[in-house]
């Protein structure tokens, strides 16, 4: 963390700064133009390109740079200049990873990020600078609750989004005892309390709540314990590699058959190749699924196959849709990056054909969307049924409204 009397001097060194160019310009005689011609757009991408999460943020990038291609190269009339941070999804490097992309780089807009207790430290500080920022995955609550701000949005979930509804899935499938099992830290806990809400209001209950230190991949002394207890099911969050080696493991311990396994649907996103037969069967709630009969859906799969030689999964659908509604933006001012109300204005109101189904976003700036039902069939995150139509997040304690 950075100490209170270094953001002090950081807040003074951006206002000497900003002082500086206003004079400048009075000294040449005439004001600075609002856009000068031709001149980039800065984006800032701040993700994991290493780590855990590693594949998560290149898929976040790939497929945010295929929409500006797609945009003709182009945001609100500019070419687009990135700036990349590899975060390595670690909390305690965030505030000088964000503070360098804000105060060195002066980006116009920072993408980021895919861990909620990074995203904390990148909301502080954009909320103390104003900083335009899209987070294109991290589901931290608070990010669209108490800290919420106008220059914030978010174009993935909230933590609480994919998971409350499977409370009620569970329930139905006549689930009555479960055991949950997730890395310690913001996002495995609020995923955990989401769908407890959902499972307990259902009429069911949470036996017992295993927690793993992030991002720790040694399952086996849980895996007895969820053995022991003998739960209905398993309600689980892990994701990226983490995922891969949980489901892996669960599969080999043999549980599969006996204790059935269900998870926020990052567990089988983006993995199952390397998941292979061990996930065969699961069921997980997600705003996307592999085989969606959306348009858009197709298209974007199509030409991403096409550009990357790869598939496409939450992640990439995060990240296009991040560029999606900053081309909203950026086009309404005409790529005047001044004009932050015109921007923030077009970017609240905008309704985006999504490959994920159609997406708008609610006064907090969080996405709303439709959360689906999904079971892997075939190595394919297959659509069983909408389990919650454009599910906005509660936005408890956002003034923003
Ligand atoms: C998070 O930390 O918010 C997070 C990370 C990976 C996911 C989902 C959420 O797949």
């Amino acid at each position: 963390m950075l100490t209170s009397s270094r953001r002090l001097s950081r807040r003074s060194t951006l206002k000497l700064i900003g002082g500086g160019a206003a004079a400048g310009a009075l000294i040449r005689g005439f004001p600075a133009p609002a856009i000068a011609q031709g001149a980039p757009i800065r984006v800032g991408f701040m993700l994991p390109y290493s780590g855990t999460y590693a594949s998560l943020g290149k898929n976040i990038d790939q497929a945010f740079r295929q929409l500006v291609a797609e945009h003709g190269d182009k945001l609100g009339g500019r070419p687009v200049e990135y700036v990349t941070v590899d975060d390595e999804a670690a909390p305690p490097k965030a505030p000088d990873n964000m503070t360098k992309l804000v105060s060195r780089d002066k980006v116009d807009v920072v993408v980021g990020t895919v861990h909620s207790g990074v995203q904390m430290a990148m909301v502080k500080i954009a909320r103390e600078n104003n900083t335009l920022m899209i987070i294109p995955n991290a589901g931290a609550d608070a990010a669209t609750r108490a800290m919420c701000a106008p220059g914030i949005f978010r174009t993935s979930f909230s933590n609480w989004q994919p998971c409350f509804p499977m409370g009620k899935v569970m329930a139905d499938a006549g689930h009555k005892k479960v055991v949950s099992i997730t890395w310690k830290y913001a996002a495995g806990e609020e995923m955990i309390a989401a769908f407890k809400e959902g499972f307990v209001k259902a009429g069911g209950s949470v036996e017992a709540e295993l927690l793993v230190p992030f991002p720790e991949v040694e399952f086996q002394s849980y895996l007895t314990q969820i053995a022991e207890k003998k739960p209905d099911a398993v309600f689980t969050f892990f994701a990226g590699g983490g995922a891969v080696k949980f489901v892996k493991d669960y599969h080999a311990a043999g549980l599969r058959k006996s204790i059935p396994l269900y998870g926020a649907g990052f567990l089988t996103d983006g993995t199952l190749q390397a998941q292979g037969e061990a996930a065969e069967g699961i069921q997980t709630t997600l705003h996307y699924a592999d085989d969606l009969d959306v348009a858009a859906d197709k298209t974007f799969r199509a030409a991403y196959q096409k550009r990357y030689n790869a598939e496409p999964d939450v992640y990439s659908v995060q990240g296009y849709d991040a560029a999606a509604l900053l081309a909203v933006g950026l086009d309404a001012a005409k790529g005047d990056t001044g004009a932050r109300d015109t921007i923030v204005k077009a970017m609240q109101a905008a309704k985006i054909n999504s490959p994920r189904g159609p997406i708008s976003f609610s006064p907090a700036h969080n996405i709303v969307q439709n959360i689906y039902l999904r079971e892997v069939r075939k190595g394919k995150n297959a659509f069983v049924r909408i389990a919650h139509e454009a599910l906005a997040d509660p936005a408890t304690g956002c003034r923003l409204a």
